[in-house]
């Protein structure tokens, strides 16, 4: 128990990696890699993000786990260890980082409520065409009390489950939901299938064409394979600071960062068939998952029940997802402030609830609303963390564990793993020189490049 001064621990070592895969698969799966994919290469795309994940994501997932499994902290404790002094700082960057993407993550995980009640109600599967679609969206978002309600409920579901702990809450509802969310996948995936048309979807989706692959692409693949595994703020420092010793740091990385890809691919392999089956044309983001398929599912037969699966299915996702990020801040209030989990987690569900007001409002009484260089408050809130805090805290994560703390003073984690010499010494070799150069070209082309050039 987190609230006795001995570490709470997994129940099993599946239960970690269905958690934490959990947290990997998100929004982020759902609406971005199969876009990204279809519009840059196809087949082509998806090997370049397979390389993405072997140079970046699976080494800075191992090197999370294995800072939160050899400190036993919450980040900013993990860094009093491995950092002491200014190097604490990355660890509350990274507590912060969970706050921030919590405000407006939980107002998506909102509206993902909202629809699935929409489809339930019918609702959903009575619009006409996408200007119908639209305008449904657009005054849901729009109204200030159903997206602090839906805002709320979110939160509340999230507060609900991590309240009950490490094992008894994330570690069992995850062994839940996670299978329930690929069967969901699945059974999407036949109904697209199996739709006149469905080919031209998985042709869009799927045909390689290597010249598609830019150096923006591999940029871009990068950048969304970091946030995609859910790395650079301590998540998985988090949940590794609950993993037995005796648990596999390397095995258990490939199968989170496997499970992750998996999702990404199937949800395109979901969406894409569906989409050209009723002659729409996909786009990326909120559009996609809230103006495109309820015109899809309104043409389809038995539409409702398909729309109803799909956004339980996107509900899932975000939960599994926003369970990992609340619980980075519980660590840190049980950890640091020494208070129980109760009040750690209502604390932290609390601020987050009004700190995501804002984000709730910002489509609708807030929408003329700028802080930051024409941003909503929700939109600032998306920029500042995955193109700013997430890379830099990955940074920052590489180096401090590189070059100040010293790799060799955590090789014992990896020891049950591999005895082999040279896969550790790859890891340890990329930690400290490829990775921060990588994630510096990703802070530099999103956040500055970017930025001026649009
Ligand atoms: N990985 C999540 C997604 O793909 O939507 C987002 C995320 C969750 C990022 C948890 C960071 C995190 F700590």
């Amino acid at each position: 128990m987190s609230d006795s001064p001995k570490r709470e621990h997994w129940g099993s070592k599946i239960g970690f990696i269905l958690a934490a895969a959990g947290s990997a698969v998100g929004l982020g799966n759902m609406w971005k890699f199969p876009y990204l994919a279809g519009e840059n290469g196809g087949a082509a795309f998806v090997l370049v993000y397979l390389g993405c994940i072997i140079i970046l994501g699976l080494p800075i997932m191992i090197a999370e786990i294995v800072i939160g499994r050899h400190t036993e902290k919450d980040p900013v404790g993990a860094f009093k260890i491995i950092g002491t002094g200014p190097w604490t700082l990355v660890g509350y960057l990274g507590v912060a980082s969970g706050f921030f993407i919590m405000t407006y993550y939980s107002v998506v995980g909102g509206w993902t409520i909202g629809y699935l009640v929409k489809s339930v109600s019918g609702a959903l599967c009575s619009i006409s065409g996408s200007a119908d679609a639209e305008q449904l969206f657009e005054s849901f978002i729009g109204s200030p009390s159903e997206m602090v309600f839906y805002h709320f409920l979110f939160i509340g579901a999230t507060v609900f489950i991590v309240i009950l702990g490490v094992a008894k809450g994330i570690e069992r509802f995850s062994m839940v939901l996670m299978p329930l969310l690929f069967i969901l996948l699945i059974i999407l995936i036949i109904r697209g299938l199996t739709l006149p048309g469905a080919l031209d979807g998985l042709r869009f989706y799927l045909r390689p064409d290597f010249s598609k692959i830019t150096t923006k692409v591999v940029i871009e693949a990068l950048g969304q394979c970091f946030f995609s595994l859910s790395l650079g703020m301590g998540a998985m420092i988090t949940y590794g600071s609950y993993l037995n010793k005796k648990d596999k740091i390397l095995n258990s990385s490939l199968k989170i960062v496997g499970l992750d890809t998996l999702a990404a691919f199937l949800a395109g392999m979901a969406i894409f068939p569906a989409v050209f089956a009723v002659g729409m044309t996909p786009k990326m983001g909120p559009g996609l998952t809230f103006n495109i398929l309820p015109v899809v599912f309104s043409r389809m037969p038995y539409g409702a029940v398909f729309a109803a699966m799909f956004f339980l299915l996107l509900f899932i996702a975000a939960l599994t997802s926003s369970m990992s990020l609340v619980q980075v801040v519980v660590a840190y209030f049980t950890d640091e402030k020494g208070f129980s989990r109760t009040k750690s987690v209502l604390t932290a569900g609390g601020l987050i609830f009004l700190l995501g007001i804002p984000a709730a409002l910002s489509f609708g009484v807030m929408k003329d609303v700028k802080i930051f260089l024409g941003n909503t408050y929700f939109d600032f809130m998306d920029m500042l963390t995955s193109i700013y805090m997430l890379p830099i805290g990955g940074f920052l994560i590489a180096i401090c564990l590189g070059f100040k703390y010293g790799l060799h003073n955590t090789m014992h984690e990896l020891d049950p793993d591999t005895n082999s010499f040279y896969l550790k010494e790859i890891w340890a070799f990329t930690i400290k020189y490829i990775s921060p150069v990588i994630l510096l070209a990703i802070v530099l082309y999103f956040g500055v490049y970017k930025m001026i050039v649009g």
